[in-house]
């Protein structure tokens, strides 16, 4: 066999062995901390300024509609001029690098991944600049960018309110998240407390897991991961960057 050929097929088989390596970065609030938006369970968290009850549970349209609105505008048009961070960048870097192999999940309603523009971001938990109408049947759904939303529903009437997953509320795209994890083979969660999604249920089938935050969690058992970087996503960024190269270009046994 020619030089030549015998080249090929193992390209080709290199390139088959990196096509099947399913990587994914579940992210959270800390993902999006350095480019100033708050998160919810740090100090100074949002949920140390807002009762949760009142503007983020099932029912508070009805029981605290205008604090819950204004609450969503304020967040909506504080993220016009908040830019992605490196994090994010490097994310959407080896997402452009590696479009077979990069899947992004967040549990963020901001638009930092977008604007970094990484591509197919599963938002579990709805998206800031989207609103929706409140009655079911109507189909009415717009981004409105970074404006505060209007009262009634052009198509019926009826009050739209943020397109925002509130507690106690079906999150639809759970289905995707767990669909997109069967048969995952790294996992990279990013800036989660754990408090809401068990993040040790996301890693159970992964051949590797890495985990960074900025301290521990109570709600996570970080014992279970193979790599724990208590860092800023920011710092951290290029070591698991490094890590996914290798483990893609198929020298994982070297890290
Ligand atoms: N780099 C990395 N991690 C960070 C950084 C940072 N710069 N700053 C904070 N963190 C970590 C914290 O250590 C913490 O573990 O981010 C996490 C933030 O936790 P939460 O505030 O609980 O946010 P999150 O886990 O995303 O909340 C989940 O709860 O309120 C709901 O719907 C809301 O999607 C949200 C969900």
């Amino acid at each position: 066999m020619s030089y030549h050929k015998f080249n090929l097929i193992d390209l080709l088989k290199e390139r088959i062995n990196m096509r099947n390596k399913k990587i994914v970065f579940f992210t959270g609030a800390g993902v999006s901390a350095e480019s100033g938006i708050s998160t919810f369970r740090d100090k100074d968290g949002l949920w140390e300024e807002y009762d949760i009850k009142d503007i983020c549970t099932t029912g508070c349209l009805n029981t605290n509609r205008n604090e819950t609105i204004e609450f969503y505008n304020k967040r909506r048009v504080d993220l016009k001029d908040k830019r992605p961070n490196i994090a994010h960048h490097t994310i959407a870097k080896l997402q452009k690098q590696y479009p077979d192999n990069i899947n992004i999940i967040t549990q963020n309603v901001d638009d930092l991944f977008e604007k970094a523009e990484c591509q197919d971001v599963l938002h579990l938990h709805g998206f800031l600049t989207e609103v929706v109408c409140e009655e079911e049947e109507c189909l009415y759904k717009r981004d409105i960018g970074y404006e505060n939303q209007k009262v009634a529903c052009p198509l019926c009437g009826e009050y739209i309110r943020p397109n925002i997953v509130f507690f106690g509320e079906k999150a639809p795209k759970y289905w995707d998240m767990y669909e997109l994890l069967s048969e995952v083979d790294m996992i990279i969660i990013i800036g989660t407390s754990g408090n809401v999604i068990n993040v040790h249920h996301l890693i159970e089938d992964a051949k590797y897991s890495i985990l960074n935050n900025l301290e521990h969690s109570y709600a996570i058992k970080d014992d279970m991961f193979d790599k724990v970087i208590y860092e800023r996503a920011t710092v951290a960024i290029d070591e698991i960057k490094e890590i996914i190269i290798k483990y893609i270009k198929g020298s994982e046994n070297e890290n």
